[in-house]
């Protein structure tokens, strides 16, 4: 089992280059599939999750080949319909595979996602939208069997949440569907953008995507493409929470800073100077941070729920009392248990916490419950007095890669020991 061993406090500063985005990488690879060639993606993140969507192409038939930061992937051979439980229990988010294999494969058998680390995970909205495009769906014993009769069929679909899955498998199912498909209240995180863009690199029909109505017209046939994967918001906010925490001064290279003007404000507020240019973002934080009065979780544009843990690190040690409103998972304050180990002062009432900042946080031995959490951990860590050692680093691999090279690079005492 692994460990990270973080001996703090450290100033961060110095320069590193943000990877590609995990949850642009997770459907595009899904969207590979779609294709009647080969595709290529580029500044895909070296990550657990992304293995696991490897796995399952392969299964599907697909060949898949890594080449440093680029996956090749070749769906012609793609002969299956299944995703066997032990993947989809590995990733909550295969379920994003749905709709390019029914597109596909005209059927799909992959057993329900079910809850995770999060709370309850619903996929209602998926397969409500994946209804009204013509999909029968059979849900019998924690397992989803989906036909297509004749060939998906283009239709409105209104969701009454902007849930960014279940918009990527309208997309995906819909992009070769007959017809046109209208997908009204649509999520409009940058993710979604990457997916239409790399769709339509590919022959597809949609326009809208990043905007609440996405207009979807179905074309026979999708050829493969070159693509180069978004930068990872939520990592650059992360690395921005590690070096606002220690009192740093850090630049970092190959971001989107417009996909970060939800998170810059919060920064700017607890006192840090910004600044930004083409692919860059720098950041210097004061002596001390201040209070943020309010941060309230909300879809995009809104101030994302996985920087959440990070930045709630982060104002453990700012001057002031800090207020959190998480309206987007049930079950997302699972850090603030092991921050308080570290010495942090937060109380949670249902969504809401409370952080009252305090001036001095102790190393201690902390377990992450899941990625962002365990990403928070490591950022309190950094500007803890001693040793903190981070436990559950399964969760932290899932989103962030080779964590404790990048924050090395940054001049951090951070180590991966295996015992
Ligand atoms: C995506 O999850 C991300 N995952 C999550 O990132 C992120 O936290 C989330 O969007 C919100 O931004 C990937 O992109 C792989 P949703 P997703 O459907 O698609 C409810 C991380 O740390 N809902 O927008 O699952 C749901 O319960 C991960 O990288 C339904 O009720 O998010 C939740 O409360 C974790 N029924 C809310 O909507 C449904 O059918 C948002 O979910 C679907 C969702």
């Amino acid at each position: 089992m692994a460990t990270l061993q973080i001996r703090g406090p450290v100033r961060l500063s110095g320069e590193l280059t943000v990877h590609g985005a995990k949850n642009s990488t997770l459907p595009l690879m899904a969207a590979a599939l779609l294709c009647e060639e080969e595709s290529v993606l580029h500044n895909c993140p070296k990550l657990s999750d992304v293995d696991v969507s490897t796995r399952i192409l392969r299964r599907l038939g697909c060949k898949v080949e890594r080449q440093g930061a680029s996956l090749r992937i070749d769906p012609r051979p793609a002969d299956d319909w299944e995703i066997p439980d032990t993947l989809m229990r590995e990733m909550r988010s295969s379920i994003v595979f749905l709709g390019a294999i029914l597109s596909k494969m005209g059927k799909a058998v992959m057993s329900f996602p079910g809850g995770c680390e999060l709370g309850p995970r619903p996929i209602d909205l998926h397969l409500k939208a994946l209804r009204r495009l013509g999909v029968e769906i059979c849900e019998d014993y924690g397992c989803l069997t989906c036909t297509v009769p004749g060939k998906v069929k283009g239709a409105s679909v209104n969701l009454s949440f902007p849930s960014v899955g279940a918009t990527e498998n309208i997309l995906l199912a819909a992009a070769r569907a007959e017809g046109i498909t209208v997908i009204s209240n649509a999520a409009r995180e940058p993710e979604i953008c990457d997916l239409a863009n790399f769709l339509n690199a590919c022959g597809a029909k949609i326009s809208g995507a990043g905007g609440s109505t996405i207009v979807i017209q179905g074309v026979e046939k999708l050829h493969g493409c070159q693509h180069k994967v978004i930068a990872d918001r939520i990592t650059t906010a992360t690395y921005l929470s590690a070096a606002a925490i220690t009192g740093g001064n850090i630049l970092l290279h190959g971001t989107e800073p417009e996909h970060l003007l939800p998170v810059l404000p919060v920064f700017e507020e607890c006192g840090c100077t910004l600044e930004t240019s083409g692919d860059m973002v720098w950041l210097k934080a004061p002596r001390r941070l201040s209070r943020v009065r309010s941060i309230r979780t909300m879809p995009y544009p809104g101030f994302p729920t996985d920087a959440q843990p990070p930045v709630m690190a982060m104002l453990t040690l700012a001057s002031g009392t800090s207020i959190f409103v998480e309206n987007m998972f049930e079950n997302r304050y699972k850090h603030v248990g092991e921050l308080l180990r570290l010495g942090a002062n937060i109380k949670v009432e249902g969504r809401v916490a409370v952080v009252e900042g305090t001036s001095r946080l102790t190393g201690a031995s902390v377990e992450a419950a899941d990625l962002r959490g365990g990403a928070a951990l490591v950022v309190a860590g950094l500007a803890a007095h001693g040793v903190t050692t981070v436990s559950g680093v399964r969760h932290i691999d899932r989103g962030y890669e080779s964590i404790e090279k990048n924050l090395s690079i940054l001049g951090a005492d951070v180590s991966r020991v295996f015992s």
